[in-house]
């Protein structure tokens, strides 16, 4: 692999995908969605045919139809592809810990997009990954990151409230990448389930205690058991270290 499409560039998570892609001596070539409009089909086939990428990792959010077509682009021309998708496709209910074979199932909006982005994948490119992973976590504490939303929680609601009846499904973001680039290395296809909490199950307070004794922040943490989900992703343990490994549990 030496040229490799990401979608999603200025993202929150993609740049880690980046880093760790150039550091293998990976050519990164981002999609310039200013230039090339990701609804403009046309457009995006000449755009992937002068860039030649020789695998692609689709993280930016946008249509089905896109995804579709950049699945297509990929089963075409034998390239290995892996698009993020999200714990979101399920809910509470039915519960969880959530295994690859079982049916999404929710009402969100965000993990129904996700579920017809993973449909389309699948229908275009058979061969396709799909990486379902949960909310990321990153020192640098900005984007659609834990640490930053547990910091926006104290700012403006003057606590953390942390459900101690709610596991979720988690990892660190660099942890996240190494993962994705792996996949993209080995040629994987399928359901990929990973989560760096899938074996040790941290509850979301334990975990909320352990990211302000790490980052140094001093959250008023209110704990309650208003949210009850067991959200774990199982099937892909050995791909993601576990929690512990960044994190003292308390
Ligand atoms: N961060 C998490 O905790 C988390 C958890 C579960 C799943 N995910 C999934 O992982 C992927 C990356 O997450 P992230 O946190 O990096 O997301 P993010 O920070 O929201 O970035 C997503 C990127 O997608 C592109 N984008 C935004 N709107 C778009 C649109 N309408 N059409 C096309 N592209 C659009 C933008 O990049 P450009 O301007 O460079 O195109 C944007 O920076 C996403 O698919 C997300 O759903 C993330």
């Amino acid at each position: 692999m030496s040229r490799l499409l990401i979608t999603g560039l200025s993202g929150t998570l993609a740049p880690h995908l980046a880093a760790q892609a150039k550091a293998q001596g990976i050519t990164v070539l981002p999609w310039p969605r200013q230039t090339v409009s990701p609804d403009d089909t046309a457009a995006g086939e000449l755009f992937l045919s002068r860039m030649r990428p020789d695998a692609i990792a689709h993280l930016g959010m946008g249509s089905e139809a896109w995804a579709a077509q950049l699945a297509g682009y990929a089963a075409r021309h034998a390239l290995p592809l892996v698009f993020t998708s999200s714990a979101m496709v399920f809910s509470h209910e039915p519960p969880g810990p959530h295994r690859r074979e079982d049916p999404p199932q929710t009402s969100d909006e965000y993990g129904l997009y996700k579920q017809r982005c993973e449909a389309a994948i699948v229908a275009a490119n058979p061969a396709a990954a799909i990486a379902r992973i949960g909310w990321q976590i990153d020192a640098a504490a900005h984007g659609n990151n834990m640490l930053a939303a547990l910091d926006q929680w104290q700012a403006q609601q003057g606590e953390v409230a942390a459900s101690r009846a709610w596991i979720p499904a988690c990892s660190f973001m660099d942890d996240t990448a190494a993962a994705l680039l792996q996949l993209l290395l080995d040629r994987s296809s399928g359901l990929f389930h990973l989560d760096s909490n899938a074996v040790e199950a941290w509850r979301f307070d334990e975990l909320v205690t352990a990211l302000a004794r790490h980052f140094n922040r001093a959250w008023q943490i209110r704990v309650h058991d208003d949210y009850r989900h067991d959200q774990r992703l199982l099937g892909n343990e050995a791909c993601m270290p576990a929690l512990s490994r960044r994190l003292r549990r308390p």
